[in-house]
């Protein structure tokens, strides 16, 4: 079973091993980090975590079976008013991708939304070629509401944005404690 636990300070080495290159950094994080991955840049988005109340969560997913921590995600642009967040920065460790993992993590970032800030609505933004991301994010409900044709450029690559969207009552929930 896996569960949601705090990102510290400690976390940040794991997390940098993980992002292997120039160009994973940039689909799975977008511009605001910059190559390489380093302490500082994701201390500074740690720090906003610390602001009360917050509007932005950032989480280890923990395995307690292997007591191993296994991946990584964020709730960003928490509106407790509009009752909506995004769901950004979503990562398994790549040692151990394709095992369920991924669908697992989505499930427990939903229940935490849903259920625990009460929100109604998550968006979460991901390119078009990212298939394993895409199927992980329709398995719990999310649908694609809007499509960013070479919304960012790498390389001689242009980049697909979709922009998917899922409300609390469509949501698929998979979980012991729903
Ligand atoms: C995206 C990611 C989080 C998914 O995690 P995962 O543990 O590999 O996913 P799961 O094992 O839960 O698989 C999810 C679904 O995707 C499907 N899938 C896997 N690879 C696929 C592919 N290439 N094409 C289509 N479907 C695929 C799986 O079959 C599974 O569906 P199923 O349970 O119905 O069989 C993980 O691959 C990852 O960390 N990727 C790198 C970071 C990233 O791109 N993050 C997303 C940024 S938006």
């Amino acid at each position: 079973m896996i569960e949601l636990q705090p990102f510290t300070e400690i976390d940040c080495d794991r997390l940098i091993r993980w992002v292997p290159d120039r160009r994973f950094l940039l689909q799975w994080a977008g511009p605001e980090y910059k190559w390489p991955l380093d302490t500082k840049q994701l201390l500074k988005t740690y720090a906003k975590t610390k602001i009360h109340p917050s509007s932005h969560y950032m989480f280890i997913a923990y395995d307690t079976g292997i007591e191993q921590s296994i991946g990584h995600i964020e709730l960003m642009n928490v509106n407790i008013e509009k009752k909506s967040a995004h769901i950004g920065r979503v990562l398994i460790d790549p040692a151990i991708r394709g095992r369920g993992y991924g669908s697992q993590l989505m499930n427990k970032i939903c229940e935490y939304a849903f259920i625990n800030l009460k929100l109604s609505t998550l968006t979460l933004s991901v390119f078009d070629f990212n298939q394993s991301a895409i199927a992980c994010y329709q398995k719990i409900g999310f649908k694609i509401i809007e499509t960013k044709i070479a919304f960012r450029e790498f390389e001689n690559e242009k980049w697909n944005l979709l922009i998917m969207k899922l409300e609390k009552q469509a949501c698929k929930f998979n979980s012991p404690s729903i």
